[in-house]
């Protein structure tokens, strides 16, 4: 159900074929935005698109490898040859492995970083200089937890997570004149298919199945769940709508409490 007003906006979305960014696309969609999807999977990203209401001009997919950088300065050009604006980015494409400290290859360490930071910082750039004064923006950056402090078996993940909350604060403090706000927000753990990939390092480290992960996390959060991919995006949301104008440069933490006892 639609809770914000996004008519006449282009909302960019990074990671949109699943979990958290597909949430997000459906949700802007909803309350009236025209989208631009973007991710390396282009059968989720049809999956998107047949998913989202029509609002008039047709959404757009665009399929792109967020790991190579020239792809990554591709994007918001391309985008921009479709819409001729942008309203709203969200960086929400990520990647996460758990894996032990003197087992991270450097192939891996430099996938996380790829994505989850050159790309979120290029494609954040681009956008922030190509929105308009007049109307403003908004950027909003998927970070982490994890980023808040070190991790035993996802060292990478963490510290790029650590990046996104750090280059949020440069871009907020960048582009504030421009009438651009730039906010991270934080899930904690939360249903996604990312897990699929996340559980396997699990298993191989600690011997556990993801059920007990879950239920663990569960307990472990003070509201009693973890999170769904719809919690995060109506954060993602707020901070897009008018309501939320005023916030930037801030981190703001959707894990029911998670991050107080982990
Ligand atoms: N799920 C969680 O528990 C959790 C917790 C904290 C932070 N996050 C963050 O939330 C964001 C979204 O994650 P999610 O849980 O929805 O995961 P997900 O795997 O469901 O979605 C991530 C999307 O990013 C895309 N992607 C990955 N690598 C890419 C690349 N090289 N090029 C283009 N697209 C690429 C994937 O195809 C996928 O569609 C990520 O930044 C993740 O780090 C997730």
């Amino acid at each position: 159900m639609a809770t914000y007003d996004f008519k006449n906006k282009v909302a960019l979305i990074t990671g949109a074929a699943s979990g958290i960014g597909f949430a997000a696309a459906k949700q802007f969609a909803e309350g009236g935005a025209r989208i631009v999807g973007v991710d390396r999977n282009g059968e989720r990203l049809k999956n998107l698109l047949s998913a989202l209401p029509r609002n008039g001009q047709p959404h757009v997919a665009i399929e792109k490898d967020l790991r190579l950088v020239a792809e990554a300065q591709a994007v918001v050009p391309e985008a921009m040859q479709f819409t001729g604006r942008l309203d709203i980015v969200v960086n929400a494409a990520g990647v996460c492995y758990f894996t032990k400290m003197n087992e991270i290859t450097p192939e891996e360490y430099n996938e996380v970083f790829d994505v989850n930071v050159r790309a979120l910082f290029f494609i954040s750039v681009a956008a922030a200089e190509t929105m308009d004064a007049s109307r403003g923006g908004r950027i909003i950056n998927v970070g982490s937890n994890a980023g808040r402090k070190g991790r035993a078996w996802s060292a990478h993940y963490a510290a790029s997570k650590a990046a996104v909350k750090n280059i949020t604060e440069s871009l907020a403090l960048s582009y504030g004149s421009k009438n651009i706000s730039v906010n991270t927000v934080c899930p904690g753990p939360t249903k996604t298919p990312m897990w699929e990939t996340n559980f396997k390092g699990l298993k191989a480290i600690t011997g556990k199945d993801p059920e007990e992960f879950w239920h663990m996390w569960s307990r472990q959060t003070p509201l009693g769940r973890v999170g769904r991919p719809a919690d995060v995006a109506n954060v993602i949301c707020f901070l897009a709508s008018e309501k939320g104008g005023f916030i930037n440069g801030q981190e703001i933490n959707v894990c029911g409490g998670f991050m107080l006892t982990s």
